[in-house]
């Protein structure tokens, strides 16, 4: 297992990192399997993983549905991804940042069809919101009518993130509750998720999801401050 040291920073960047998340952060086929299930994909869906890391979900999806595609912007994740997919004659990986990557899709996919499904787990709460809203607005020409959408992230059930500050000492309480033991251990990272990087509103996603043409169809919450949530283009 790959440690992390003092000074190894969140980035996407540093090969030395994803190392690091590879190997100390797996999901289990059968746990990426039951986001296929939530997804309802079928066998003529067109998949895009936004921040699909090192293929992992993509290899779980890529024998249910008709293609996948993966987009993620650091070169090692998408070495690793593409070496993981090589058996898979239906999948593609793109290296591109979430804002630049419709175009960068349109410009590697040849004949790209229609996304009828996408997913992106954990990955999207690096952007700010009006990265968010312009990764929205480009990808929604791509997007099939019927597409369906599945976001898990760090997501403010409760509040919007404008609120942050006056809601964190609840939001602590509720992470010490939830972590138990753990809490002490994951306090820094929780922190500084919550207040540098952007896990935004569900009011936030909703408004932007709806501005695209979808309809939030779901919401999963694990926890008041990470969860799931489903849309379907109309
Ligand atoms: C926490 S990992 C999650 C990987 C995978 N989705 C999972 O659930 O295990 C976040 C992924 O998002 C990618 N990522 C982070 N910021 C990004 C950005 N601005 N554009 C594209 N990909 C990004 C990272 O390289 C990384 O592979």
């Amino acid at each position: 297992m790959v440690k992390k040291n003092q000074a190894m920073e969140e980035n996407w960047l540093n090969d030395e990192y994803v190392r690091y998340y590879n190997s100390n952060y797996q999901t289990s086929p059968e746990e990426f399997a039951a986001y296929l299930k939530l997804l309802e994909v079928n066998s003529q869906d067109v998949l895009l993983d936004l921040g699909c890391g090192n293929g992992d979900f993509l290899k779980t999806a890529s024998p249910h549905v008709k293609m996948v595609i993966g987009a993620d912007i650091s070169p090692l994740q998408v070495s690793l991804a593409r070496e993981r997919l090589k058996p898979f004659a239906n999948a593609s990986v793109i290296c591109s940042d979430f804002v630049g990557c419709a175009q960068a899709l349109q410009r590697q996919c040849r004949n790209l069809p229609l996304i009828t499904a996408v997913f992106s787990r954990k990955s999207l709460h690096h952007l700010t919101d009006p990265e968010k809203r312009s990764m929205l607005q480009s990808l929604a020409p791509l997007l099939a009518k019927g597409a369906k959408l599945y976001i898990e992230d760090g997501v403010f059930f409760s509040f919007e993130r404008e609120h942050i500050q006056e809601n964190l000492p609840k939001l602590l309480e509720e992470c010490a509750r939830y972590y138990g033991e753990a809490w002490e251990r994951k306090r820094g990272d929780l922190l500084n998720s919550f207040l540098n990087e952007h896990p935004t509103g569900i009011g936030f996603w909703t408004r932007e999801l709806e501005a695209i043409g979808f309809k939030v169809t779901g919401l999963h919450p694990r926890s008041s401050f990470y969860g799931g949530i489903s849309a379907k283009k109309v």
